[in-house]
């Protein structure tokens, strides 16, 4: 059996692999077993932002593995107090961390502590704890995460959902205003929706959430799970709006491909847990917390400010073929998270760039999603344009042939 096969046979299938078996990467590229090259513009949605296999990180890697890999959190690795402390000085003022492993965790705690606080902030009408989401959102595969997802192709089968989360329209304040009532505690929103088709909440409606949020003591938690940690040419997402979250969720590229997740409260909020409300065996794993600690360093002002030059370069080219291309619809997004609206299916394009080598995705049925890795260089993008041109004109002419 071919390895295809091996994964038909023993695995649920729970998802639909393209054939690219990876033998190794490096930087922004992957070869596969037979030795070609791919160009990645994916980043395996978002996590390698750094490159694959960056030295700084195998290096932390191998340092703590050879040290200790797990003690349990009842026990002190300074590592991950380490990295507690850097992610808290990179957030806000008075922040507090909890390391899980992965995003949909890093969301529950947040509804979590969102229901804590309701619990412990009741209106006339009692304890609150409704939260408000949006449509279109992507949250997690959990329970309560995907009851927060604002899609219903994730909840079909998974009826009765966890209750008590409802959806309004991203960048309309008045369908936020609507759903509102005693017992609703938090907001919860993707700055960027990812799997939603690479939507940007506009910078006046973030603001406007956010004083409505004040205005009626609700907790403002913003999921930056894809779009956090530089893709945006920031730290967060959240700083090119210049408001600031109750709550900030993050995981993807934390650790650089090894699992991490992390839940971040400000002040409102960040005292509330205590003992037992909430834990993790594997939270914070030293080994995913050395990496974070070597990704954290590489991130400086210097390396975001080059990625915002490489995302421009890369926004014009995209721009660019949207002249020559009426199957473009729109190209939207912020610093190097970006979508490519087509008016057809993108999977097929999607399919054969990487057939051409170029490594990029689709989501929304009619979005090319591209998440390079922030290290990508011009010739990179030169390299990447000419294989989506030639797609886009290998399906124009098909269409145009009926
Ligand atoms: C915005 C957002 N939130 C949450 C998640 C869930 O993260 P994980 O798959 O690590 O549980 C994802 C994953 O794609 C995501 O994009």
């Amino acid at each position: 059996m071919n390895i295809k096969q091996v994964e038909g046979k023993y695995f649920m299938h729970t998802y639909r692999r393209s054939n690219l078996v990876i033998k190794k990467t490096k930087n922004q590229f992957i070869w596969d077993e037979k030795g070609k090259k791919y160009l990645d513009f994916f980043s395996g949605i978002s996590v390698c932002n750094i490159g694959h296999c960056n030295e700084a990180v195998i290096k932390a890697v191998k340092t703590q593995l050879g040290s200790f890999a797990h003690v349990s959190n009842l026990y002190y690795a300074p590592v991950q107090i380490k990295l507690g402390e850097e992610l808290a000085k990179r957030s806000f003022p008075q922040a507090r961390i909890f390391l899980s492993n992965s995003g949909a965790e890093a969301n529950e705690c947040a509804i979590k502590l969102a229901r804590k606080f309701g619990f412990l902030n009741p209106s006339k009408s009692g304890k609150r704890y409704e939260i408000i989401c949006f449509n279109d959102s992507f949250h997690g595969r959990s329970m309560a995460t995907a009851s927060a997802t604002g899609q219903q192709r994730f909840h079909e089968y998974l009826k009765p959902l966890q209750e008590k989360f409802v959806f309004a329209e991203v960048n309309n304040i008045d369908s936020v205003k609507e759903l509102v009532n005693d017992r609703t505690v938090a907001v919860m929103i993707e700055p960027i929706q990812g799997e939603g088709g690479i939507i940007p909440a506009e910078k006046t409606f973030l603001r406007e959430l956010r004083e409505f949020c004040d205005d009626k003591n609700l907790l403002l938690i913003l999921d930056e799970i894809q779009c956090g940690i530089g893709r945006t040419g920031k730290f967060y997402a959240f700083e090119s709006y210049d408001i600031r979250p109750d709550i900030v969720t993050i995981a993807k590229s934390l650790a650089n491909g090894l699992p991490l997740g992390a839940t971040i409260a400000g002040k409102k909020c960040a005292e509330i847990f205590v003992y037992g409300d909430h834990g993790s065996t594997f939270g914070g794993n030293p080994v995913s917390c050395a990496a974070a600690l070597a990704v954290l360093k590489i991130l400086n002002a210097k390396f975001l400010n080059n990625s915002v030059k490489t995302a421009k370069y890369l926004r014009g080219k995209l721009e660019g073929l949207k002249k020559n291309y009426s199957i473009i619809k729109e190209v939207r997004g912020i610093g190097l998270m970006l979508g490519v609206e087509l008016t057809v299916n993108a999977q097929k394009v999607v399919d054969y760039c990487l057939d051409k080598g170029l490594v990029i995705n689709c989501t929304h049925n009619t979005v090319i999603r591209i998440l390079p890795a922030l290290i990508i260089t011009k010739k990179d993008i030169d390299n990447a344009i000419k294989i989506l041109d030639e797609a886009l004109k290998w399906q124009t002419k098909i269409l145009k042939n009926g």
